[in-house]
């Protein structure tokens, strides 16, 4: 999109240097902090290339530059520094922008190509507990951003509804003696599954015993005993509704549900095909593949695949899945959005794959992220408040419904406060789309390997680098179009070289920049990157409007209805930008709040 005013220049370079366009674009980029320029172009690259120094090379670019009059160029050492005209990059810009804002965040980059995404995936029998946000809405974003950019996208939450949590949750169950209609008079099913849970590993760790009979029923699973099959199947009921009301207050949504389970008899053949490469040893009556005997020193353990009783794990089980995923899509890519305390495990499988000769290995990416850290006001007596590792209000753990809710109900409060003609079923749906909103976004603008910090208080702040901050924004943009809508009724289309001010230029090229945002956001992995540049965006937004309210010509409802409408068709382009950027990381874009 920003070619669309680079292009004159880049030509000119590209004919001195007989290099294509599109490589030296690649090495445009914003200027150095505190330099008054659009772009800067650093010339080390190419001058290397024809054997000058760099200042040299830039130095003669800004001439030719002046000279053909393409743009206002300067020299700064190795620098070229380029100011365009603010008409010239409206007339350029505008026209493109005009009919389809949120072409802003469109690319082919990913054009014929597919990603599976791994996300969410928790594990049944638990609640989504306030952490599981960063798998969720990283997951999310990274979806809905890969798709952005063209990819085919398959989004697969790889439920834990197996493994040894099963077999102590039914050995919990019968010696309890406990009945369906028990479970169905619970007020929260998930909470009475999740106390069996804590009650049974705390009995299985007093007594070896009832830690056999957890192994017994979970060997029993897997066997496909139908006593065993029947009660995890109820498990997995009464958790999927938990979960899916949870997924519906934030609008996410899967592809795929295929969980562990679903893979428990596609795993003999790898296995057997493991062995059958002579890839597998035992190790105190376990299978396992000793990966630094196979040439992988950095692994100092070996991976496990198969317990000493026959029951299979994890890796084995994720191994199966990924041969399944690409026997069905044929990925490019595959990634799995899980926090990095697992990082060995997907290092692990991985390279198993790579040894198996996968195709696919290469292709395989994890993605991880740090933990999330919540503001702690009630830690209990004794205790100071502070930073918690997702236990608040005395040593409970956060739901991740609870936080949501008690952002919706904060909200609420707020948009009361500073609005109170919104009323009803209005009030509603924007106290969702901010209290959610400012959770999820508090979560995905910080680069994912970073622990977060949660705190409502911080997170709802309406001037800071929150999501209610963008979604103000937005609201302001759209009140804008509703009272020129009022105002001028019969305007017609406006001329964009009107739009001659720096800080409608700020605007513009904010948006021409998030295509390029869009992609690196891909191939980082990294949905922060998208929200970064929209708190840039929405900064340079509320300069432009802020410029109004102390010159009256700068307004965009002005008295001069010609400037006027060109400045509706920036206000226009910029609500689109913003409000498809907010959908891409998971949040709802109000149009008034
Ligand atoms: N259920 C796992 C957990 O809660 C996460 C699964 C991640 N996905 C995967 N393919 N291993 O820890």
């Amino acid at each position: 999109m920003l070619d669309l005013v680079t292009a004159p220049v880049l030509a000119l370079i590209s004919d001195r240097l007989a290099l294509p366009p599109a490589e030296l674009a690649r090495l445009l980029g914003p200027p150095a902090k505190g330099v008054l320029a659009d772009l800067a172009f650093p010339c080390f690259q190419p001058a290397k290339a024809k054997g000058v120094p760099p200042p040299k090379l830039a130095a003669e670019l800004a001439e030719a530059v002046n000279q053909a009059g393409l743009a206002q160029a300067t020299a700064a050492g190795p620098f070229l520094n380029l100011v365009f005209p603010a008409e010239q990059v409206a007339a350029a810009l505008i026209p493109a922008l005009s009919a389809d804002p949120t072409l802003a965040l469109r690319s082919r980059a990913g054009a014929g190509k597919t990603a599976c995404i791994d996300f969410s995936s928790p594990n049944i029998a638990k609640h989504l507990a306030f952490h599981h946000i960063r798998s969720t809405m990283i997951g999310n974003s990274l979806a809905r951003i890969y798709g952005a950019a063209g990819w085919k996208v398959v989004r697969i939450n790889f439920l834990g509804d197996w493994g040894t949590a099963f077999g102590r949750l039914i050995s919990g169950w019968t010696r309890e003696g406990l009945t369906l209609t028990q479970l169905e008079a619970a007020t929260d099913r998930v909470t009475f599954l999740n106390e069996l849970y804590v009650r049974a590993s705390q009995a299985a760790k007093a007594d070896p015993a009832l830690e056999e009979d957890a192994r017994r029923w979970s060997k029993k699973l897997e066997d496909g005993d139908a006593e065993a099959r029947h009660l995890w199947q109820i498990f997995k009921d009464a958790s999927l509704a938990e979960f899916k009301r949870v997924y519906a207050l934030l609008g996410v949504d899967f592809d795929s549900w295929k969980g562990e389970a679903h893979y428990e008899d596609k795993m003999a053949p790898v296995l057997a095909e493991l062995e059958g490469k002579s890839l597998t040893s035992i190790d105190q009556g376990a299978t396992v593949v000793d990966l630094a005997a196979h040439g992988l020193k950095q692994f100092k353990k070996p991976m496990l695949l198969k317990r000493a009783d026959g029951g299979t794990l994890y890796a084995t089980r994720d191994l199966a899945a990924a041969d399944d995923r690409f026997r069905e899509f044929t990925y490019d890519r595959s990634l799995y959005v899980v926090d990095l305390g697992q990082s060995l495990h997907f290092q692990e499988w991985f390279a198993a794959a790579k040894l198996l000769g996968r195709p696919y290995a290469d292709r395989l990416r994890h993605i991880g992220f740090g933990i999330v850290l919540m503001w702690n006001d009630e830690p209990g007596e004794g205790l100071e408040p502070g930073w918690a590792r997702g236990r608040t209000r005395g040593g409970k753990i956060m739901l991740l419904r609870e936080v949501l809710e008690e952002g919706v109900d904060r909200a609420r409060a707020i948009v009361a406060e500073k609005n109170p003609e919104i009323v009803g079923d209005e009030r509603e749906a924007i106290a969702r789309a901010v209290g959610v909103g400012a959770v999820v976004f508090n979560d995905v603008k910080n680069a994912r390997t970073n622990d977060v910090k949660f705190k409502f208080e911080e997170a709802l702040r309406f001037d800071g680098e929150t999501g209610p901050y963008i979604q103000f924004s937005h609201a302001r943009l759209c009140s804008i179009e509703r009272k020129f809508a009022d105002l001028y009724p019969q305007a017609e289309a406006g001329d964009p070289r009107l739009l001659a001010r720096d800080d409608e230029k700020a605007v513009l090229l904010a948006i021409a920049r998030l295509q390029g945002q869009l992609e690196r956001a891909v191939e980082a992995d990294e949905p922060s990157i998208v929200a970064q540049a929209l708190l840039g965006l929405a900064g340079a937004v509320s300069t432009w409007l802020t410029a109004g309210g102390r010159e009256p010509t700068a307004r965009v409802l002005c008295d001069d209805i010609r400037f006027a409408a060109a400045r509706l068709q920036l206000v226009r382009i910029a609500r689109g930008a913003i409000g498809e950027g907010l959908r891409l990381l998971g949040l709802i874009p109000p149009e008034r709040m």
